[in-house]
């Protein structure tokens, strides 16, 4: 097991399956082009052979399906047929929603049972200005059908000022009505944001602005998190639970057990670092050949993890995913 000088060690495993997405959310892609697949993704296989050779090598326990969107890649239902038989403790899928009503038996054929769908707003024409694809109307269907299946359900919500910030009460309300959990998603300096600082600033909403405003309608109180968790989780007596992932007021880097890997075969230990390692090749050879070199990449993307805050990185969500 390797384990940094902090006592971090790889835990949770984040795997975007495409870079491809069938939005254009304007925090993500600055020139609005919706993203296609890169053309070296690798496949579902290799994919899951990383899975299984990073469970190894690593110690990982959890994994994350992200993207890009998932839900678009026709790897889908082969990686999730795969990486279900590999004794994970955990497999969890973070999409945007809008082909959750397709998707959903190649889901819970899967086993999956706990889903994140990002949601900026419940207003159909800021929907079409922030994502700048899909349909509102879509998703809701979406999150109903998955709620009617029995998946439990966080909805991610980045507020942006100027944006959804009148969106914060009501998307409150619609995840305390169904027993969703909304997690509000403090906007982190990425891909252009952490080029154009004056963008950042004029949309960025902090954790106490936010707790504020929640404040304002109702009584919360801290909730138990797990100790690696990044969300601070609160609770609202009688009616729920919502957390906070408050990248800037609350940095979570020192119990930060991420360790991501791209559609492309790329290992990325830290968002805040432009440091990557390439395993694509490894992926393609036999366990006992592939583990020591992975061990040897892995030292060095735990080296790359920032030592307590997280300070922006040129990584973008779209590739890397969340
Ligand atoms: N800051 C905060 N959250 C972001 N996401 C994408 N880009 C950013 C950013 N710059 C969110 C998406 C999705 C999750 C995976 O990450 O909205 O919910």
């Amino acid at each position: 097991m390797i384990v940094d000088r902090q006592g971090r060690r790889f835990r949770n495993l984040r795997i975007s399956l495409t870079a491809a997405c069938n939005y254009a959310c304007t925090y993500c892609v600055p020139d609005g082009k919706r993203l296609v697949a890169a053309q070296d993704e690798l496949s579902a296989e290799a994919l899951v052979r990383g899975v299984a050779y990073l469970i190894e090598a690593a110690g990982i326990e959890q994994l994350r399906i992200t993207g890009g969107e998932p839900l678009v890649s026709p790897k889908l239902e082969a990686l999730l047929h795969g990486v279900s038989t590999l004794g994970l403790r955990d497999i969890s899928l973070t999409t945007n929603g809008q082909l959750l009503t397709k998707k959903l038996p190649v889901l819970l054929n899967a086993g999956i049972r706990r889903l994140n769908v990002s949601l900026d707003t419940l207003d159909a024409t800021a929907f079409r200005r922030i994502a700048r694809g899909g349909d509102l109307a879509t998703v809701l269907d979406g999150l109903e059908q998955a709620r009617a299946a029995g998946i439990k359900i966080k909805l991610n919500m980045v507020p942006l000022r100027g944006q959804n910030i009148d969106q914060v009460l009501p998307l409150l309300d619609y995840c305390l009505e169904r027993g969703f959990e909304l997690r509000f998603i403090e906007l982190m300096r990425m891909g252009h944001l952490a080029r154009d600082g004056n963008s950042f600033q004029q949309q960025f909403i902090s954790m106490p602005a936010l707790l504020e405003l929640i404040g304002e309608r109702y009584e919360y109180q801290q909730a138990d998190a797990p100790l690696d968790a990044t969300a601070l989780r609160y609770e609202i007596p009688g009616h729920g639970h919502f957390g906070v992932i408050a990248n800037e007021s609350v940095p979570f880097c020192r119990t930060c057990s991420r360790l991501r890997l791209s559609s492309t075969g790329w290992l990325h230990g830290c968002l805040s670092s432009s440091n990557r390692h390439y395993v694509g090749d490894l992926l393609e050879k036999p366990r006992h050949q592939a583990l020591p070199a992975l061990q040897g990449l892995l030292m060095k993307a735990l080296g790359d993890k920032q030592e307590v805050a997280f300070s922006g990185g040129v990584t973008v969500m779209k590739i890397i995913g969340g």
